[in-house]
């Protein structure tokens, strides 16, 4: 024993006693005195924090990125500024609609969220397995969410409102396609790809400009569960992704992913043939190859997954110089979402936190707020300008200036069309491929209102008329569809 710590409360007092509690005589009631008790049962009882609104389940790891190929004559950004630079970054993975406890096999999109600890501070990249979206104006996406999780009055998954949305909402047929292709439940997450799905900027150091779109691809190959396979995982071992991930890195398997970026010219996004900001939509590669930049390896565990995973904060609103954002209506509303949710969800000072302190100098005049644990910026000045030598503002960092125009308006996207893309996407599976994507619509559509079935059976049909016939078929409405 005397080699052994001794136990302490919270505030290093020694504790004498943390087996009985304290009691009015052994069989008396227990004393208010007892303040290790009380401390110790008060810590537990504020365990718990608010799980992510979406994304509640995931995995992570840290790792690194290195540069593989020189992009700086498209972007300044300093972790991409040379060959064989290596940047420390955090990844996390995760399933979207099921809460924190739920099966990591879900037939679900797979988050894909990165954080770059740079030396212009964290950059943040947070996609998904996904190169598309479900919608693409971020005034759809609670109640697109809504449909995904609980139903308000059985508290069960509603296939019959993700239905209703999606034959409501045909831009989603897209993304709806690939959820219910093989890609829509990956055997783990080192077996998918990533996408940064929305267009982004990047600037030179001349100053000048050009939309992107990132990609990752895995260095282990796609694969994917069958659904019996997923069926059967989700009750012999839910957590069948999140082990995959943590022992595949503890035995110094290293999973990786190369990225590539596509990259269109600014003049080019005003008349290409559809609306490039869309995130319904890919760029396909035939018009836009994939240009590589880089490697991500993931070569180490978190040793806490609380503090390192749990109060991971990551937003796309995290950029740094050379790096910008693109008109997508999805990206525009998700730059206010994320720290928003932060904020509520790991408090004011989230940015403290181990996993996203950036790596970097941080000097700015924010001070206080609740649990600021670190030393508040000390006696310095704390108000700007000031003759006191205080930070001040880089204007050579400054985003590109771009030109707005038009009316300001509530308007859709301008090109609607939903179906060429899902479309192309049908036609490039196999046939196994095929019947597997039928049976997956079919079995979850199945206990779905025949009007809803009808609607969404119509979309299938404008994207392949064969997609159409054979969910028809499979759901017995063959000659409902030819009245
Ligand atoms: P390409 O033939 O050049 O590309 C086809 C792409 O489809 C490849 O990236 C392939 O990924 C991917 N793919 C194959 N099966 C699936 C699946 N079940 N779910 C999702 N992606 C899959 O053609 P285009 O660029 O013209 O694209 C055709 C269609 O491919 C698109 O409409 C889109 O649905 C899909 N796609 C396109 C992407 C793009 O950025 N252009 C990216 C991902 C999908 P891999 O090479 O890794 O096998
Ligand atoms: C998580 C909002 C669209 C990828 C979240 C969270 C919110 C949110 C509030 C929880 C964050 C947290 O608690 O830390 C939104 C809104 C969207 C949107 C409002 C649309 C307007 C998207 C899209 C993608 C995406 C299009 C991918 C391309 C992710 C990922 C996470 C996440 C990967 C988990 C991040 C992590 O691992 O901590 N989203 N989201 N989201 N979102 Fe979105």
């Amino acid at each position: 024993m005397a080699d052994r710590k001794k136990l302490t409360t919270a505030t290093g007092n020694p504790v004498s006693d943390n087996q009985n509690s304290m009691t009015a005589g052994s069989r008396g009631p227990t004393l208010l005195q007892d303040i290790h008790l009380i401390e110790k049962l008060a810590h537990f009882d504020r365990e718990r924090i608010p799980e992510r609104v979406v994304h509640a389940k995931g995995a992570g790891a840290f790792g690194y990125f290195e540069v593989t190929h020189d992009v700086t004559k498209w972007t300044k950004a300093k972790f991409l500024s040379e060959v064989g630079k290596r940047t420390p970054m955090l990844a996390r993975f995760s399933t979207v609609a099921g809460e924190k406890g739920s099966a990591d096999t879900e037939r679900d999109p797979r988050g894909f969220a990165l954080k770059f600890y740079t030396e212009d501070g964290n950059y943040d990249l947070v996609g998904n397995n996904t190169p598309v979206f479900f919608i693409r104006d971020a005034i759809k996406f609670p109640d697109f969410i809504h449909t995904q999780k609980r139903n308000p009055a059985t508290n069960l998954k509603d296939p019959n409102a993700a239905w209703d949305f999606w034959s409501l909402s045909p831009e989603s047929l897209h993304q709806v396609t690939i959820l219910f292709s093989d890609r829509g439940i990956p055997k783990s997450y080192r077996h998918m790809n990533g996408y940064g799905s929305h267009t982004f900027k990047w600037t030179n150091a001349d100053g000048e400009s050009v939309w992107i779109k990132y990609h990752f691809k895995t260095d282990q190959g796609i694969q994917n569960l069958t659904q019996e396979e997923a069926t059967r995982l989700a009750g012999e071992d839910p957590d069948y992704a999140t082990r995959d991930l943590y022992e595949a890195v503890a035995r110094g398997d290293y999973p990786s992913w190369t990225m590539y970026v596509q990259i269109m010219p600014l003049e080019e996004a005003k008349t290409y043939r559809f609306d490039p900001f869309d995130v319904t939509k890919v760029w396909p590669h035939k018009d836009y190859p994939l240009i590589p930049v880089g490697k991500m390896v993931l070569n180490r565990n978190p040793e806490n997954y609380f503090v390192d995973i749990e109060q991971a904060a990551f937003s796309p609103a995290k950029i740094v110089p050379g790096i910008g954002f693109s008109p997508d209506k999805m990206l525009q509303g998700r730059l206010f979402s994320y720290s928003d949710t932060h904020r509520y969800r790991l408090g004011t000072n989230y940015e403290l936190l181990p996993p996203n302190r950036a790596r970097n100098e941080v000097n700015n005049y924010q001070r206080d707020g609740a649990m600021r644990f670190d030393e508040n910026g000390g006696g310095s000045v704390n108000y700007e300008p000031n003759s006191y030598n205080g930070p001040v503002e880089s204007p050579e960092d400054k985003q590109d200036p771009f030109e707005v125009s038009g009316m300001a308006d509530s308007v859709s996207y301008d090109r609607d069309d939903h179906y060429t893309q899902p479309g192309n996407l049908y036609r490039l599976m196999s046939e196994e491929e095929r019947a597997r994507l039928v049976e997956n619509i079919v079995n979850h559509m199945r206990p779905v209102k025949e009007d809803i079935k009808l609607r969404q059976i119509e979309h299938f049909r404008k994207a392949d008329p064969e997609y159409g016939a054979r969910v028809a078929e499979g759901l017995g409405l063959t000659a409902a569809i030819e009245k």
